[in-house]
């Protein structure tokens, strides 16, 4: 038993410079844990409300003049109840009067406290069982940048490395040498044009989906030819951002049900895609599971906005065979609890989870965590910038720490 001595909330900013929630969690006995919550910009409409109406001011106010006290003297060490409190003491079912990103701030602040108290690693506190912090996950390396989080790119939201390796060492080198490639690609067919980044830190360039495919595809060659590290291409379509009124409305095509199924099929053969995150809207749980027919286990077929990481909606989703993988991300459901739930259906029922980063980050390395200590499939945290790096360099650590890497670059 370790009692709460504190909760303390503040505002810091993510990668977009919005702000966001941060958290401070005392123990009785001066262990302490601190998290910041990343943000969104392609939501899922099922997740929980980030923040509450009246935004950050009104969540720090409501959690400094609620939930704080609520939660003084419960034990850290018993996460579960700690996140029950922060349910109740809400009271709505969507999170909406202290905010997710409060809720996981506070949830993932009191896990590191616990982690601090013990002397361990905070993967460690969230181990599954027979985790022992060997396995690591592939890396899902976001090259180029289209949708939301890069306007005047193609429509397809993230073109992506997808970098399996035991040693993380590896995947990472892969993936980073895939991204390295394809800007290079980008400058010689474009010199005079300006290239930028977008908010994941892959490239944006005003190119189609299939130039940026075919690009990608030549990258993730070369990168095999050069390192010997299994790397093949993946894509993250967002498509709940391009459907409207039954249709995925591309600049180039506009497709119905049948159409979108046949065609993210196609682009799994002819590009030998292995990850294929979102093909469908939010609500196709049976079009994804014709997607996942037609993929089989060739590529992970990835649910976000379809499951917003809530294991009700991955149940629907089991039943129906909609996917064989499911992101994870913890502000989408709100606590560490909710999220471990949703990945121990996962695992009971043989899906495999992909532990993701969101577009608007925090420089925190708490993500990395979570995806050893669940023996995440994969790590979706983006390539570049620091936000992104502080994930990668930590798994380069844990990867160090238990001997699995050896690998000097
Ligand atoms: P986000 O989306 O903008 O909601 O973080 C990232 C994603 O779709 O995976
Ligand atoms: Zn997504």
């Amino acid at each position: 038993m370790s009692g709460i001595r504190s909760v303390t909330v503040d505002s810091v900013y993510d990668s977009r410079g919005r702000a966001t929630v941060e958290a401070e969690v005392t123990l009785e006995s001066g262990a302490h844990g601190r998290a910041a919550a990343p943000s969104g910009a392609s939501t899922g409409v099922h997740e929980v409300a980030a923040f509450p109406a009246g935004g950050v001011p009104e969540a720090l106010r409501t959690v400094r003049a609620v939930l704080a006290p609520a939660l003084l003297g419960l034990d850290a060490f018993d996460l579960s109840a700690v996140d029950q409190v922060i349910h109740t003491t809400d009271g709505t079912p969507n999170l909406s009067r202290v905010g997710g990103n409060s809720a996981t701030a506070i949830s993932v602040a009191t896990a590191l406290s616990v982690a601090g108290e013990r002397g361990v690693p905070l993967w460690k506190v969230l181990a599954r069982p027979g985790l022992d912090g060997t396995k690591f996950p592939a890396i899902v390396g976001n090259c180029l940048n289209g949708g939301r989080h890069a306007i005047g790119g193609p429509d397809i939201q993230e073109f992506i490395a997808y970098a399996e390796d035991p040693d993380p060492a590896r995947s990472i080198r892969a993936a980073l040498r895939v991204h390295t490639l394809v800007g290079d690609e980008l400058h010689r067919r474009y010199p005079t044009v300006a290239l930028g980044r977008g908010d994941e830190g892959g490239w944006v360039a005003a190119i189609g989906n299939v130039e940026a495919l075919e690009l990608l595809s030549n990258a993730c060659a070369k990168a095999r030819d050069e390192l010997h590290i299994a790397v093949h291409p993946g894509l993250d379509l967002a498509a709940s951002e391009f459907f409207h009124d039954g249709r995925y409305r591309y600049k180039d095509r506009n497709l119905d049900l049948e159409g979108q199924v046949a065609f993210v099929a196609q682009l799994v053969d002819q590009y030998d895609l292995r990850y294929l995150e979102d093909p469908l809207d939010q609500e196709a749980f049976e079009g994804f599971a014709e997607v996942t027919r037609a993929v089989g286990n060739r590529a992970l077929v990835v649910g976000d906005d379809l499951y917003v990481t809530d294991s009700h909606r991955l149940e629907r989703g089991i039943e129906r065979g909609s996917s064989n993988a499911v992101l994870i991300k913890v502000n989408q459901v709100g606590t560490l609890t909710d999220t471990l739930r949703t990945v121990d259906l996962a695992a009971t029922r043989g899906i495999a989870t992909v532990t993701s980063h969101r577009s608007g980050e925090v420089p925190d390395s708490w993500l990395t965590h979570v995806a050893v200590g669940t023996g995440a499939r994969a790590l979706k945290c983006g390539l570049l910038g620091g936000e992104r790096m502080a994930k990668l360099n930590e798994l380069l650590r844990l990867g160090r720490a238990t001997g699995s890497s050896n690998h000097a670059r």
